[in-house]
C-alpha cells in the first residue's frame, strides 16, 4: 500500500467506525502531515482520494469535513435472490449493540420489550403468592421431569381457536420462553452444517441460535409489508438443500411486516412439498391492530410440518419465561430435547398463567 493509501484507509476507518461523524471536521492538512510524518502533498493526495470516494468534502477556507451521506436502502425486491448460504458470525457485534442500548440517554431499541406500565404487574404478584400458598407441593419437586401443566395446555387449546385451531392438546410442549422453543425446534430438525432459510433483515437472536448450533443461514429477502418473499424461498429451496425455514410471519422483528394469508398458505404448501421444516415464531401474533388476529402459517399446515412457537413475554411479562411450541409431527423429538435441555418449565409460572 502506498503512503497516501494507508492514510486514506485509516481516515476512512475512523469515519466508518463513527469516531468522526458526518459534518465533523477532519484534522488539518498541516496536523496530519506532522502527526503522520508525511509530506503535505501525500496528505492532500489521501484527502482527494477520500473526496473522490464521496466520504469527505472540502469547504473553502475551512478544511475537509465528513460528508452527510444518506444511508442507501435497497428496496427488498431489488435485492438479488440469495444464492449461497453462509456461516453465521454475529455474537460479538451483537453484544456491543446490546450494551449500547442500556446506556443512559440511549433509546433501548435493541430488544423489543413492552413498556412496564402496560404489564399487569399487580395481578401477577397476587397470582404468584396465591399459587405458592395454595399449591405448596409444587415447591417439593419433579424439576427434572418434563411436565406440562394440563390446565395451561387446556388454555392454549382454547386460545388456539383464535389461530384457526383448535390445535390438539398433545401437540404442545411448554417451554421456558419462545427463545427456548426456537432452539428446541432447530435442534430437533437440523444437524450442524445444515442450511436454514431466514428472514433478511431478521431478528438477531435467530442468527445467534444458528451460530451456536453450527448452522448456515440462507437469507431470504423480506418485505416491510408482506414479510418473507415466498418467490425467493421457492427459488432457494429448489435444489433440496435447505433443511428448515425460520420466520416471524406476524409482526416480524424488526420490520413489523405481516404476511398475507395467501402467502402463508403458499409457504405452508411449498415447504411441505420440499421437505423443509417450518419453525414459526408467533410471539407478536397477539399484538395486532384492528379486530382480526392474524393467523399463523400453522393455520395452513396440513401435514404437521409447522412448529408454532410463542410465549407470553410480549403481552403479559417477559419475566414469566413461559412459552410453548405446538410441534406438529416433530412433537416427540421436541419433548425429548426439552427434557434433556431444561427438564420441566417452572410449574409455578405455568399455574400462574
Ligand atoms: C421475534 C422474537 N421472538 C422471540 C423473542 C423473545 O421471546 P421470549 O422472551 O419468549 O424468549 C423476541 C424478543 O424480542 C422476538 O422479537
Amino acid at each position: 500500500m502506498l503512503r497516501y493509501e494507508r492514510l486514506a484507509e485509516d481516515l476512512s476507518g475512523i469515519i466508518s467506525s463513527g469516531n468522526l461523524r458526518p459534518g465533523e471536521r477532519l484534522p488539518s492538512i498541516r496536523r496530519l502531515s506532522r502527526d503522520r510524518r508525511l509530506s503535505v502533498s501525500t496528505v492532500v493526495q489521501a484527502l482527494r482520494h477520500l473526496e473522490q470516494r464521496g466520504l469527505i468534502e472540502a469547504r473553502p477556507q475551512a478544511g475537509y469535513f465528513v460528508r452527510h451521506v444518506a444511508p442507501r436502502r435497497a428496496s427488498p425486491a431489488a435485492r438479488p435472490t440469495p444464492v449461497e448460504p453462509v456461516p453465521v458470525d454475529v455474537s460479538q457485534r451483537l453484544i456491543r449493540v446490546l450494551l449500547g442500548g442500556v446506556q443512559p440517554g440511549v433509546a433501548p431499541l435493541s430488544a423489543a420489550m413492552p413498556a412496564s406500565s402496560l404489564l399487569p404487574v399487580a395481578a401477577l404478584q397476587r397470582l404468584y403468592s396465591s399459587v405458592v400458598r395454595r399449591h405448596a407441593r409444587l415447591l417439593e419437586g419433579h424439576s427434572h421431569i418434563h411436565m406440562d401443566d394440563p390446565r395451561l395446555v387446556r388454555q392454549l387449546v382454547l386460545r388456539s381457536m383464535g389461530w384457526a385451531g383448535p390445535l390438539a392438546a398433545n401437540e404442545f410442549v411448554i417451554t421456558n420462553s419462545c427463545t427456548e422453543a426456537l432452539g428446541l425446534c432447530l435442534r430437533a430438525v437440523t444437524r450442524p452444517g445444515d442450511t436454514v432459510a431466514v428472514e433478511s433483515p431478521g431478528y438477531y437472536l435467530m442468527l445467534q441460535l444458528l451460530e451456536v448450533l453450527g448452522l448456515r443461514a440462507l437469507e431470504i429477502p423480506t418485505d416491510p409489508h408482506t414479510g418473507m418473499s415466498v418467490e425467493a424461498l421457492d427459488l432457494a429451496t429448489r435444489q433440496g438443500n435447505v433443511t428448515a425455514c425460520l420466520l416471524v410471519p406476524n409482526a416480524s422483528n424488526p420490520l413489523g411486516s405481516i404476511m398475507p394469508d395467501e402467502n402463508k398458505r403458499r409457504l405452508a404448501r411449498l415447504t411441505a412439498e420440499r421437505g423443509v421444516a417450518v419453525i414459526e415464531d408467533d410471539v407478536y401474533g397477539d399484538l395486532y391492530f384492528g379486530n382480526e388476529r392474524p393467523w399463523p402459517v400453522k393455520a395452513f399446515d396440513q401435514t404437521g410440518n409447522v412448529m408454532l412457537c410463542s410465549s407470553f413475554s410480549k403481552c403479559l411479562s417477559p419475566a414469566l419465561r413461559v412459552g410453548f411450541v405446538a410441534g406438529g409431527r416433530y412433537r416427540a423429538q421436541l419433548a425429548l430435547h426439552k427434557t434433556i435441555t431444561s427438564g420441566a418449565t417452572n410449574p409455578i409460572s405455568q399455574l400462574v398463567l
